[in-house]
């Protein structure tokens, strides 16, 4: 059957042909962390989590445009490859992520990556692009939980009661990449009040459906001082997945 304008077919082809950007906010302050700069910036065994994490996209093909705090993008210009474009972020992450969804050119698939995750290997962003490519309109990486989880209600300040046993089965823990095409990203950002730290979900909220392929536990996310403990034994080790 010959693909005619507007149809599914015609849509699905133009996603197989169409340019890749990675948006990776980095703009956060990393309050939780309590280290002295803003999380992106602090050092990982000689490189910065955000020059980490633009290695791992580097052998893409893809558009990289990374978004930090408005004092830093000249640092960052000097820290990353010329061809990584660096812009301002916002007070909120998702107004970072509309800073940089402005400066995505016309790439009709694009990814949202934390910087905060910075040894996600290559092949969770492979996967989520061949999603997009093969008709979904917003892809996620998830994982098995491996921690029991309950439901709970919180009696006071130091004691809580279960209310129900969750069937952990159909759980998954969502990671970054976060892929859309460009339609779904930006219908989803377009009601956004800037507090949403979760773009699938805001995709959810006006109905778009969301798909999960297979992430990875490299993918983690440093959040507290013991997250980066974790990731620098990580690096320690070796063991680092690409
Ligand atoms: N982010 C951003 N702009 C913001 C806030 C967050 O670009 N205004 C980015 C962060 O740099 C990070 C990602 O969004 O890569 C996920 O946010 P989070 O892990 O919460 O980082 P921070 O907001 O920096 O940390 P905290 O919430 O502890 O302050
Ligand atoms: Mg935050």
């Amino acid at each position: 059957m010959t693909a005619t304008p507007g149809s599914a077919s015609a849509a699905q082809d133009d996603r197989v042909n169409s340019q890749v950007c990675v948006i990776i906010p980095a703009a956060g302050s990393g309050t939780r962390l309590g280290e002295s700069i803003p999380k992106a910036f602090v050092d990982l065994h000689g490189r910065t989590i955000l020059e980490r994490c633009v290695d791992q996209v580097l052998d893409l093909d893809a558009h990289v445009v990374v978004v930090v705090p408005a004092d830093l993008v000249g640092r960052a210009r000097l820290l990353l490859p010329p061809h990584v474009e660096v812009v301002a972020g916002g007070a909120h992450r998702s107004t970072s992520v509309r800073a940089g969804l402005a400066a995505a050119g016309d790439a009709g698939i694009i990814l949202v990556h934390d910087a905060a995750r910075p040894l996600t290997p290559a092949g969770v962003f492979r996967r989520v692009i061949d999603a997009i490519r093969a008709g979904h309109r917003a892809v996620i990486p998830g994982i098995p939980v491996a921690d029991t989880l309950k439901q709970i209600e919180q009696l006071d300040t130091d004691l809580a009661r279960v209310t129900t046993t969750v069937d952990r089965d159909l759980l998954r823990a969502i990671q970054t990449p976060q892929g859309f095409t460009r339609e779904a990203l930006v219908a989803a950002h377009a009601d956004d009040e800037g507090l949403a730290t979760d773009d699938a979900g805001l995709a959810e909220r006006i109905g778009i459906p969301v798909h999960v392929v297979e992430g990875h536990p490299m993918a983690m996310k440093i959040t507290t001082p013991w997250d980066l403990r974790v990731i620098r034994q990580i690096l320690d080790s070796g063991e680092v997945v690409t």
